[in-house]
């Protein structure tokens, strides 16, 4: 079997690949073009694909022999699964492994824009000279007992809520899609619209899982509706917020700060507004990057991979129904 791997994953997954029933194929520059990417997938029976080129119906078109898609990630959103479902090709994420990690970037970004961190942080590297403290300057805002507000509570969220009722005593409200009982009972976590939920929320951290429909929906409109003390805090995927509205509601003290692992584009370029606030902290999308989460990701995307090598279910299939 032919399988194609756009780069390096962690030893833990290369292992595994590397069997005798498997021929690996990998590009010498991890660095591939849309186009390069498409004639190495043509060769392969299957991929273990990390990034966000789309895997749509143009994609299945073009590379008919591609049977199964082991995504080395949680989000799926560059996947139309209901196509791949339509085609019977199973695709497999990395749950579960990543959501300790995820949720520690969530929860460091809250405090490094409460406490304006990573904007002091950079005066310090550019030779910024600081008068002797200063009793009115830098006044960040503590977090004891503030509400924090979960939009997606899944595996992620739940991570996030549980660290912020330890250190800080946070009440949690959430909103998705249909409510989550088990994580309510296990947090204390209560069901909010979502116009309550920008209501409530000192701080507000995004987890959901995102598709097309959700672009830019936190946007002007969004912000108006949110307290003027609202952290803004998103590790799920940059296209949720509209950064120009995001720009104008901090300006404008619609609300108080934002911390984003994740941007659109990404990386952020370095000339986008947000970059010069003190209360924003930007990160290259390094939710997932611990040396175990990424051995966790890349075992779970090896074990897909000789699931399908071995004409078994994927383990950790997105679409079973393929196999009906
Ligand atoms: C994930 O696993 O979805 C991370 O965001 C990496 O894309």
């Amino acid at each position: 079997m032919k399988i194609f791997i756009n780069k390096m994953i962690p030893e833990a997954g290369m292992q595994l690949l590397n069997r005798s029933d498997i021929e690996l194929i990998m590009p010498e520059n991890p660095e591939i073009t849309y186009d390069e990417w498409i004639s190495y997938c043509q060769q392969c029976d299957a991929i273990l694909n990390i990034g966000a080129y789309k895997i749509d119906a143009n994609f299945f078109d073009l590379c008919p022999s591609v049977k199964a898609v082991s995504l080395f990630s949680v989000g799926y959103d560059q996947v139309d699964l209901a196509e791949a479902t339509r085609r019977k090709i199973p695709v497999s994420n990395t749950p579960d492994v990543l959501s300790k990690a995820t949720s520690d970037i969530s929860f460091m970004l809250m405090l490094m824009v409460s406490r304006l961190a990573s904007f002091n942080s950079n005066q310090i590297r550019i030779g910024v000279r600081f008068k002797y403290f200063n009793p009115i300057a830098n006044l960040g805002q503590e977090l004891y007992g503030k509400t924090l507000g979960v939009f997606g509570l899944g595996r992620i969220g739940y991570e996030m809520a549980i660290k912020c009722q330890a250190a800080y005593q946070m009440p949690i409200i959430y909103h998705n899609r249909n409510r989550n009982i088990e994580m309510e009972e296990k947090l204390g976590a209560k069901y909010v619209s979502f116009e309550e939920l920008l209501k409530r929320s000192d701080v507000l951290s995004i987890h959901a899982n995102y598709s097309v429909e959700h672009h830019g929906m936190f946007n002007a409109e969004v912000f108006d509706q949110m307290k003027s003390n609202a952290i803004l805090v998103n590790t799920a995927r940059g296209g949720f917020v509209n950064e120009a509205d995001l720009y104008q509601a901090l300006v404008n003290e619609k609300i108080w700060g934002a911390g984003l692992d994740v941007t659109d584009p990404e990386p952020m370029l370095p000339d986008s507004p947000l970059l010069k606030l003190e209360r924003v902290c930007v990160l290259p999308h390094i939710g997932s990057a611990t040396l175990e989460a990424r051995s966790g990701m890349a075992r779970i995307a090896a074990e897909n991979i000789i699931a399908f090598v071995k004409e078994e279910k994927l383990v950790t299939c997105l679409n079973p129904e393929v196999y009906n």
